[in-house]
């Protein structure tokens, strides 16, 4: 019997309630009765492009279940979405936002009403199944585990999982009771902790999920799930095993606090409360009665929703949603942006061929060119290995290594690039030599075709000299490692078109970006913030401080790679251009640094070269370096010596204030400048090209967390250092006014 010969086309749903009655009343679900007596609820929550949870959806599924329980009982129910590859996306964030402003019993309320909802679909003696198809995130997969029993369909789309800790919380609808229950305390732990989601296969290996079956035959096997569920009562003995406190040896459960913990504290600095919390109350809730394990929940949830890590970032995540739907374009204008279908990447360097991996990764066939026959054939390995990487396996995968050796063409011609409609520049940081190569890729290319520059540095406005057309030309700035850093500066020259700025947007979003546009100006946004930060790094070398000293209080402020070590990662000699440029631009506060030009002269680049402030170990074969520190290079404190300045030894947080507040002090003259449109983008933009510390929420809400103020007074002692510690007239203003920057944004 197939469900379509099933279904009841019969107007009335049972007795009192009509369908139509509940169809009329709720706008996010639909009923559906088949033949058999089981029922189907079918979510879409319009308005959204994903169902989520809003408040709307929450009632119409209790409207929905009130409807029931008044009349006689359906054989079973199915829980679905009537949306292709979207069961549930999880909470409406309106709603997670509103949190951090209700008192902490309102909202352990809330929690413990959510949960209370969705128990209703395991305590009646008919079985409950959720059809998951695509995302399942969140409240929707506590949703689909208040069933019994969970289908999952074989779409690549199909992913479950809790996100709650990216925003750092927990899932407060019973996920932390549930998952325990049903897929052991270890593994409910690492998915919740994580934050990562899982593949259906996976889910189904896990015990998550019960099966997994092609789209089409979902509801079907719903049904025969339901039907032996009749027959044997297996639903309701998995509800007594669920509903139990987990059976838990003492020493293992020891043991798993103490490892999890350590890899908790090892991945988070710990700086982030929610792995913890969740480890906590996953494992200490396995062990009591439900309704205890529940209140343990919502008590954690509340708590972790007035952390101000948690307030951090959920406005990082609504940033991101704001730059998801931004064109680019500001005051209204908007233009078309073009489709991309044939790029090409100039320079088979770190950044080039980072770049171009990301092309591939992202479905693209890609062209990369280099002058050097050696730059490519010593790129192109790391390329294919980096776009074929698997992240859930932590290997690569050679099938699609493969595959996508077949769409990336390699040369040493540029004439190769003539049908490309983008074409990004990325050769080293010398003026000259990027402008013979603009020139060369214009007198190459199609006139439509869209040319962009990859340079840290370099004013678009400069490069454009040497253009017939500079309106099609622009700013397309990657961070490294281009793998993980997520921001793409676009930069505006004075005469980019409007096209050309939305289609370098578009572009950038399509390879899974998070594109700024700036506007054109030395260092542009993030090198700019970044440079005093550098800058003052190597000062306090120059005074004595240790490096790995620098290195380890950045890290511990949150950061990802302290000063020294980023410079070794970037590159000496593009550090070197990029530091010229900066100090003809801003030379009254960040002059150019001697040390920089004297490691690059004794051909200590950096990680390229195995050598820079550290020495890098070498690969098992002996002869290329890892990026893994073996030791500080020990000819660094004689090279420091003629450059040294008189020794002092700042404490802890004298050296934060050091390292921290300059780049502050430039983001404000950013603001200032108008370099950017909006202010969020300073906070999104050195959080996802820097690294800056998410839980820190930027460095203009770091410069809150501290105070205008307190700001002002810890500039005072380091005023003998000169310019760049001396506040600017905004941040005295707001000083005076007692203002926040996120609260003028
Ligand atoms: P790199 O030194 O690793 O690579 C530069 C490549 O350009 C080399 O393979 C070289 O053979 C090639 N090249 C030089 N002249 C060429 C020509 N005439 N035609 C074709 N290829 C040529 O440099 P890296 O670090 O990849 O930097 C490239 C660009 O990316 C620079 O503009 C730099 O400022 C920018 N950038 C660098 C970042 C970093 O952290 N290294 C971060 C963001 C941007």
């Amino acid at each position: 019997m197939t469900v379509s010969q099933a279904t009841q086309t019969g107007p009335d749903l049972h007795g009192t309630v009509s369908m139509k009655k509940i169809a009329q009343e709720c706008r996010t679900l639909s009923v559906e009765k088949l033949q058999s007596g089981t029922l189907i609820l079918r979510f879409i929550v319009p308005d959204y492009s994903q169902n989520v949870l809003t408040s709307e959806s929450l009632t119409d599924l209790s409207t929905v279940l009130d409807a029931i329980d008044a009349a006689p009982p359906p054989t079973g129910l199915i829980v679905a979405s009537g949306r292709e590859n979207s069961f549930f996306a999880g909470a409406d964030m309106k709603r997670v936002a509103g949190l951090k402003s209700l008192p902490r019993e309102e909202i352990e309320r809330l929690c413990d009403t959510g949960r209370a909802l969705f128990h209703r679909l395991f305590s009646h003696p008919w079985p409950t199944v959720a059809v998951i198809d695509g995302v399942c995130l969140g409240g929707g997969l506590e949703l689909a585990l208040s069933c019994d029993f969970r289908v999952a369909t074989d779409s690549p789309h199909t992913c479950l999982g809790f996100p709650e800790v990216k925003l750092g919380l927990l899932p407060g609808w019973g996920g932390t009771v549930r998952l325990p229950r049903l897929i052991g305390v270890g593994p409910a732990v690492e998915l919740i902790a994580s934050g990562e989601s899982v593949r259906a296969e996976t889910a189904r290996q896990l015990g998550l999920v019960d099966a997994m079956v092609p789209a089409k035959t979902a509801i079907e096997s719903a049904c025969t799930l339901i039907e032996s569920s009749q027959n044997l009562q297996s639903h309701l003995r998995r509800r007594d095993t669920l509903s139990s406190p987990v059976a838990m040896d003492p020493d293992e459960r020891g043991f798993l606090e103490a490892t999890t913990a350590a890899v908790i504290l090892g991945r988070t600095g710990g700086h982030y409360p929610a792995p913890l919390s969740v480890l906590r109350t996953v494992v200490e809730g396995s062990t009591l009665p439900f309704d205890q394990a529940a209140a343990l929940e919502s008590s954690s949830f509340a708590t972790l929703a007035h952390s101000p890590e948690s307030m951090q970032l959920i406005r990082l995540f609504q940033l991101g949603e704001r730059n998801r739907t931004h064109s680019g374009l500001n005051d209204g204008r908007t233009s078309k942006p073009r489709e991309i279908k044939a790029p090409a990447v100039i320079g088979a360097g770190i950044m080039g061929t980072g770049i171009a991996a990301r092309h591939l990764r992202s479905g693209f066939s890609v062209t990369l060119v280099d002058s050097q026959a050696e730059s490519l054939a010593n790129g192109v390995g790391g390329l294919i290995h980096e776009a074929a990487w698997n992240r859930a396996k932590k290997a690569v995968d050679t099938d699609r290594a493969m595959e996508l050796a077949g769409k990336l063409q390699t040369s040493t011609r540029l004439d190769v690039i003539s049908e490309c409609d983008l074409v990004i520049e990325s050769v080293v940081e010398r003026t000259d030599v990027k402008k013979a190569v603009l020139a060369e890729i214009e007198a190459v290319v199609d006139e439509n075709t869209v040319i962009a520059t990859n340079t840290s540095t370099n004013p678009i406005q400069k490069l454009a000299e040497v253009l017939n057309e500079p309106s099609r030309f622009c700013g397309i700035h990657f961070f490294n490692p281009v793998r993980r850093m997520m921001l793409v500066e676009v930069v505006r020259g004075p005469v980019t078109s409007d096209e050309t700025v939305m289609t370098a947007v578009a572009h950038a979003k399509k390879l899974g970006k998070c594109p700024v546009v700036v506007k054109d100006s030395p260092g542009f946004l993030v090198n700019r913030i970044l440079m005093p930060y550098l800058h003052e790094a190597v000062e306090l070398l120059r005074e004595g401080v240790s490096m790995q000293r620098i290195d380890r209080v950045a890290r511990d402020f949150g950061m990802p790679l302290g000063p020294i070590e980023l410079y070794d990662m970037i590159g000496l000699d593009t550090a070197f251009y990029a530091g010229l440029v900066m100090a003809s631009a801003f030379g009254d506060r960040i002059d150019a640094s001697p040390v920089i030009p004297a490691l690059v002269k004794s051909e200590r680049l950096g990680q390229k070269t195995g050598e820079g402030f550290y020495r890098y170990k070498k690969n098992r074969d002996g002869n290329s370096r890892m990026s893994q520190i073996e030791l500080p290079c020990p000819e660094i404190p004689s090279m420091l010596e003629p450059y040294a300045l008189k020794p002092t030894n700042p404490s802890q947080s004298t050296l934060i204030d050091r390292l921290i507040i300059p780049m502050l002090l430039e983001a404000i003259r950013v603001l200032d400048e108008e370099i950017v449109q909006d202010g969020r983008d300073v906070d999104l933009a050195v959080i996802h090209a820097l690294g800056f510390p998410a839980f820190r929420g930027g460095i203009l809400a770091w410069g809150d967390s501290i105070g205008a103020k307190e700001i002002v007074q810890r500039l005072k002692p380091l005023s003998h250092l000169g310019p760049r510690m001396v506040p600017p007239e905004r941040l005295v203003e707001m000083a005076k006014k007692n203002n926040t920057f996120v609260s003028e944004n």
